[in-house]
């Protein structure tokens, strides 16, 4: 026989909502998840709840539970106090469609304008060949289960919708980190491609991203600090320094330095495009700002993206009619929760 408990559950929908008080039976060995159906089979049938594994694999119970971006199914109800209420909310970064189901189609807009793997030239699939410690390096980026609760929990886009076009956020920066250290890959520029089109200069290394990932990927650690490195290393390489002391800015820009002048790669450009046409490197970077900073409204380039691996048929990005991400209506933000 199990105890009651006190819950507390926001209902609504896009157009404004509040929150719900049930009273509820909980047994040994339940999760927060358990608790959502038996709320459903009792007392509100029409509470709408995203899941499908119960078992922490398919990423759609994300939720936040007392105000933190959680799965539902992997939330043990032994990990709150015997007389603690729980809260139970939608998540706060995407659109509320119902109770606890939001429209994460934002992230399926980022990944679509995400470059896919480009297969290596003059090889077919079924003869790829890598070591395997280069498979070991990105296993952990593959874990991914795409709950979404990083990109929910973000900083950038959470309270800040018009950070949303320019931003990819966590998931899909391990995803260009990923694919940055496949050996197989034939796009050389994906930390460039992260900086000017996908928004890594916004990311102030937080690392709450990092601490909400249900596969304890270290996104900021393993994927986004390396690659941020990666692409100042380039400012600062050498060369490209003698090449900034050579030309002044108002030549590269004029393309008065000839082949030096920065390349312009597919969806990039500017330093962010990497090599030249003749594989020397940029010679200019993007100035910093009164921060330190990369300014990011230097790097700013159109999300053009990669060769489909699926075929021909297939285009890059999709054309805008066909993404089904649309910003919230003005004032959204006052019918999601913030604090309960
Ligand atoms: S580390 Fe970067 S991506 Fe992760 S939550 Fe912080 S700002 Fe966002
Ligand atoms: S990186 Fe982690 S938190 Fe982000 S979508 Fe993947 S599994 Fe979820
Ligand atoms: S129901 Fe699949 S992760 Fe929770």
């Amino acid at each position: 026989m199990g105890t009651k408990r006190h819950f507390r559950v926001w209902r609504g929908d896009e157009s404004g909502g509040e929150i719900q008080d049930y009273d509820v039976e909980v047994n040994e060995g339940e999760v927060v998840l358990d608790i959502i159906h038996r709320i459903q089979a009792t007392q509100s049938p029409d509470l709408a709840c995203r899941w499908n594994c119960k078992a922490g694999k398919c990423g759609s119970c994300s939720m936040e539970i007392n105000g933190m971006p959680k799965l539902g199914c992997m939330t043990r109800m032994s990990t709150f106090e015997a007389n603690e209420t729980v809260t139970i909310t939608p998540l706060r970064t995407f659109p509320v469609i119902r109770d606890l189901v939001t429209d994460v189609s934002f992230n399926y807009e980022k990944a679509r304008e995400t470059p896919a793997f480009a297969p290596p030239a003059g090889v077919k699939p079924g003869q790829y060949r890598m070591q395997q410690v280069d498979v070991e390096r990105s296993q952990e980026f593959r874990k991914c289960i795409e709950c979404y609760l990083c990109q929910n929990t973000c900083h950038v886009v959470r309270d800040h919708e018009e950070n949303k076009p320019e931003f990819s956020g966590p998931r899909f920066f391990i995803r260009a980190a990923e694919l940055d250290m496949h050996p197989l890959d034939a796009r050389t520029d994906r930390k460039e491609f992260a900086q000017a089109s996908m928004g890594l200069g916004y990311c102030n290394i937080t690392k709450c991203c990092t601490e909400v990932c249900p596969e304890h990927i270290k996104i900021t650690d393993n994927g986004i600090i390396p690659m941020k490195e990666r692409v100042v290393d380039r400012r600062y390489d050498p060369l490209v320094w003698l090449g900034r002391k050579i030309f002044r800015r108002d030549q590269l820009e004029s393309g008065h330095a000839g082949e030096m002048t920065p390349s312009v790669t597919a969806g990039v450009t500017g330093v962010a495009a990497g090599l030249g046409p003749s594989g020397a490197r940029p010679p200019q970077g993007p100035p910093l700002g009164p921060d330190g900073r990369m300014e990011v409204s230097e790097l700013i380039a159109s999300n053009a993206g990669g060769p489909s691996p699926f075929g021909d048929d297939q285009e890059f990005p999709l054309p805008g009619s066909e993404l089904t991400y649309r910003h919230p209506a003005p004032g959204k933000d006052a019918a999601p929760p913030s604090s309960h």
